[in-house]
């Protein structure tokens, strides 16, 4: 309808070890083959899991993806993974600049931006995630906060190969409550303005994905809203069935 192909992503965040394997096997098996021509399933496990979960995926149609990155490619800063060594166990897409990392990794926009730049030079895909907290949503300013969020943090040339963005209000994180379908509508028309006038041409190509509590059971109503592209999908992605659902939601 759109054009664009939708994107349901799971970040599993800082949770899972070894043991959590079976869980993205569950997925890659429960995903069928008419689910899976339609759509693209992405998983985001943490960076020590990266590796098992590509052997896992290998030849099928789920992708994995890093959470963070720094934005050079190597150096002297202990403890950070550069996208090129996402890239070299097989990570296809990478998380940039979730509230989480903004809000206790302090990480700015223009950060944001350095980061999305360095996805792309390593091939991968960054996946922009912008959102307001409750107090800028009850002040009004939910659009120019998500506006600027983007306006900073999307690199010049952007295209749908290496860009995707992601609205997720943080006050819809791990809550259980999710803006009306009417206000998410709002959010992605706003977003896909500001992107038709910092992407050119490419702009309708690129996906805007949802996320904050999305479950099964309000996937469907979520996914049909306009400019709606996909899921970004936290708790409910730990849990094979939940995703499967969202997934069949399309
Ligand atoms: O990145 C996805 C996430 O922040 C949403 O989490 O648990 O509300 O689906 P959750």
């Amino acid at each position: 309808r759109t054009g664009r192909r939708p994107l349901v992503a799971g970040n599993w965040k800082m949770n899972g070890t070894r043991a959590s394997i079976p869980v993205v096997e569950a997925i890659r098996d429960g995903l069928s083959p008419d689910l899976a021509s339609g759509i693209d399933a992405l998983i985001c496990p943490p960076s020590t899991l990266i590796g098992s979960c590509v052997a896992a995926t290998y030849g099928s149609s789920v992708a994995i993806g890093g959470q963070n990155l720094h934005a050079r490619p190597s150096g002297a800063f202990t403890g950070s993974i550069s996208a090129e060594m996402l890239a070299d166990l097989g990570a296809k897409y990478v998380i940039v600049g979730h509230s989480e990392r903004r809000a206790y990794h302090h990480e700015t926009d223009d950060g944001v931006h350095a980061k999305a730049l360095g996805a792309r030079r390593a091939g991968l895909c960054g996946i922009i995630c912008v959102g307001e907290t409750i107090e800028e949503r009850e002040q009004g300013r939910a659009l120019d906060i998500v506006r600027a969020q983007l306006a900073i943090g999307l690199p010049k040339g952007a295209t749908s190969a290496d860009t995707v963005i992601a609205y997720e209000p943080v006050w819809a994180i791990g809550s259980g409550r999710t803006p009306t379908p009417k206000d998410i509508a709002e959010v992605h028309a706003s977003l896909r303005e500001m992107l038709d006038k910092l992407a050119g041409d490419e702009a309708g190509r690129i996906r805007i994905l949802y996320g904050g509590s999305v479950k099964p059971g309000n996937a469907r109503e979520i996914l049909s809203v306009d400019n709606v592209d996909g899921a970004l999908v936290g708790g409910a992605s730990l849990v094979a069935e939940d995703f499967l659902g969202i997934c069949a939601a399309y």
